[in-house]
């Protein structure tokens, strides 16, 4: 299996961390490292791209994410270091006339074949006609097609060991949540008694639909305890607040954390204020999975 041989940190470190803020409630927060999980492919990444990547059996790689995707970054990595092919199908073909931001420098760097689709088309990016269509227009047809945010069954079914990991060690455990795959793997993956919160960073209210969606296709059923905190978007995708930078910057000096400033830190406030809401009884074990690194 290729995606093995990159050799991935797992299980990922699982570490307390003395925060008054939770320990005045009784609550003890815990930090699942799954950035460390691997330098090119960090936290969710690797869950989810490890068992796609078998599937693929070494064919080309096409995926869809927008300019700042971390997922489409993942992506190039993996195909750099597995010797794939890989097409970045990006969102905003008014894109394409400009320099390439950082994060798409990158993927070009790591040999990402960029293709600049309209936001029109781009909606169109899980209608199997417009792949039918779309596959035969770049120079691999035969590409194994990894959905955006790396979001499908398998990756679910992937994300699964994440919520084994945590067997025995938690009672809750929250993870940020953009496409909902991760939150959908965990979920399944705990055991009967603990359970997962999703905090998602995009505005829109479709995730709930999103998760269970991805929870049939990869289980056949909803499967575990979990609920959305649907407050704590700050605006949206991309979007901060002033109180949201100043809350990572204070976490990082206290806990020496690097702090991922779209999903890592919109988890952690959420799980902050939840905390002085009363929303976990005293003595829960609490569980931020940080799936990203800055
Ligand atoms: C750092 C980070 N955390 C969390 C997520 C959300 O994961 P998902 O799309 O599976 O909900 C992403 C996006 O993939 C991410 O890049």
């Amino acid at each position: 299996m290729p995606a093995d041989t990159l050799r991935p940190r797992l299980p990922s470190p699982l570490v307390p961390v003395h925060d008054d803020r939770f320990e005045r409630h009784g609550v003890r927060l815990l930090l699942k490292r799954d950035d460390l999980i691997h330098p090119d492919l960090p936290g969710n990444k690797w869950r989810k791209l490890a068992p796609n990547l078998r599937a693929a059996d070494g064919r080309p790689l096409l995926t869809f994410g927008g300019a700042y995707s971390n997922h489409l970054r993942a992506t190039a990595a993996a195909g750099r270091l597995l010797s794939v092919p890989t097409v970045g199908v990006v969102r905003g073909d008014e894109l394409a006339d400009r320099p390439l931001n950082p994060s798409l420098a990158q993927c070009a760097a790591d040999g990402m074949r960029l293709h600049f689709v309209s936001r029109t088309e781009y909606r169109r990016r899980a209608d199997p006609a417009y792949l039918a269509e779309l596959l035969p227009a770049t120079p691999f047809p035969e590409a194994y097609v990894v959905p955006e945010g790396g979001s499908n069954a398998l990756a679910a079914q992937g994300c699964t060991e994440l919520g084994r990991e945590l067997h025995g060690v938690t009672d809750v455990a929250a993870v940020a949540c953009g496409t909902g795959g991760t939150l959908a793997g965990l979920a399944g993956g705990l055991a009967p008694g603990q359970r997962a919160i999703g905090v998602p960073v995009l505005k829109g209210g479709f995730l709930e639909h999103e998760v269970v969606r991805l929870q049939l296709a990869a289980f056949g059923a909803r499967r575990g305890d979990w609920s959305l905190a649907e407050d704590f978007h700050c605006g949206g995708y991309a979007r901060t607040t002033p109180e949201l930078l100043a809350f990572a910057t204070d976490f990082e000096a206290r806990h020496g954390l690097p702090v991922e400033r779209l999903y890592v830190a919109k988890l952690l406030y959420a799980l902050v204020t939840l905390t002085a809401r009363g929303a976990f009884p005293p003595g829960t074990r609490l569980t931020a999975v940080v799936t990203g690194r800055p």
